[in-house]
């Protein structure tokens, strides 16, 4: 029970600029867990809009709900839920055949996610699953053209027919129905989804005790969406990538994202700065870091921010000095928890 991970399925894809998808991350899980057997959670882009309990079979609004019940047809989804379900069922004796079941939790998941092009028309949709958190098949719809890769134990015959019925379910319900249920969400959650939040941005020395060096971070926050491109400099130059560490886009409790990227100095005379691009930004945000020993802190947000109301964004160089090592934990951390 301690050992498994739901939602385990890397996400296939950044969605084209313009576009939005709908996914369901379903999970079926047997023994001893907190969940119900059979759940899924959808999202729009990422944003989660419902959550399914298999066990009670109710359908479970999530976020501003307030006149959402008309998006889409809840006896159809129910339906659906019950296919996904049973195939679920059968899956798991697949899968249960040369699992060693004393190992264990074992889920079965799947990720399934349907795109809608900025022009209006359906893009790709994808239906991906997995069991213990390793791809075992995955069926690719776009254009009116399937694809199928996958490694499942059974026969080619029956592949075959378990593939042919899953293809003209997608074609007459899936992709419709997620389509459909899309554009329904769209219309209601417009404002939530192409909302544009700036990020705040800092740049935080730390003293590394281990090494006797320093770690340079540089932390951008509170943003959405979550594309982000952040950029640590030397003297004017980007660091290359395999001196830094850190860059996972991580979320924010609050809907919002947050990126780090830091790099270990030695006490040295480098000039060290940080710029994030960002939709919400008309211009790149720049923050320096100069070393210059002794010289109290002096806090850098505020400001930014400040300069950013006044100017409306562009760039904005603010130059803050190096803080004795002792204090500098403090900010840190609070610049995580922000
Ligand atoms: C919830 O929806 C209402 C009506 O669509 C909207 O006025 C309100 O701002 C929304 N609240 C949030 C937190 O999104
Ligand atoms: C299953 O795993 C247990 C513990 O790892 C091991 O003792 C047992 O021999 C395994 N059984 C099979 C059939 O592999
Ligand atoms: C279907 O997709 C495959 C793989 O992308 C491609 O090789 C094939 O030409 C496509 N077929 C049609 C009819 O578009
Ligand atoms: C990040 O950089 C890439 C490559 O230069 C660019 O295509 C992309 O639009 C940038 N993203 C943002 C959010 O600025």
């Amino acid at each position: 029970m301690d050992n498994f991970i739901l939602f385990l399925l890397s996400l296939p894809m950044a969605a084209p600029k313009g576009s939005h998808s709908l996914w369901m991350h379903a999970t079926y899980i047997k023994g001893q867990t907190p969940f119900p057997e059979f759940s899924y959670v959808l999202l729009l882009d990422d944003v989660t809009v419902l959550y399914y309990n298999g066990e009670t079979k109710t359908l479970i609004p999530r976020g501003n709900t307030t006149t959402e019940d008309d998006v889409f047809n809840s006896n159809v989804l129910l339906t659906i839920s019950d296919y996904i379900q049973s195939s679920f069922m059968n899956k798991w004796a697949i899968a249960t055949q040369n699992v060693n079941k004393t190992d264990g939790v074992l889920a079965l998941q799947r990720l399934v996610v349907c795109e809608l092009r900025d022009d209006g028309e359906a893009g790709q949709m994808i239906t991906r699953d997995a069991a213990s958190g390793s791809t075992t098949d995955e069926l690719r719809y776009v254009d009116k053209n399937f694809t199928y890769q996958g490694h499942l134990n059974v026969s080619a015959q029956l592949l075959k027919i378990h593939l042919e019925f899953s293809m003209r379910r997608h074609e007459n319900l899936y992709q419709p129905f997620c389509i459909k249920t899309l554009k329904g969400y769209l219309e209601k959650r417009r404002n939530q989804v192409n909302r544009k939040v700036k990020p705040r941005v800092r740049l935080i020395q730390k003293a590394n005790s281990d090494s006797g060096g320093f770690r340079v971070s540089c932390l951008a926050t509170g943003f959405y969406p979550r594309h982000i491109n952040l950029t640590l400099f030397r003297d004017g130059q980007p660091v290359s990538d395999h001196e830094i560490t850190g860059g996972d886009l991580l979320p924010n409790g609050d809907g919002t994202y947050q990126m780090r990227k830091s790099l270990e100095i030695s006490a040295d005379t480098h000039k060290y700065s940080c710029s994030a691009t960002h939709l919400s930004l008309d211009n790149k945000l720049d923050i320096t870091l100069e070393f210059e020993p002794g010289e109290p802190f002096k806090s850098v947000i505020p400001s930014v921010l400040a300069l950013l109301l006044v100017f409306g964004t562009g760039a904005v160089i603010y130059k803050y000095r190096r803080r004795r090592a002792a204090s500098s934990e403090g900010d840190y951390s609070s610049a995580l928890s922000e």
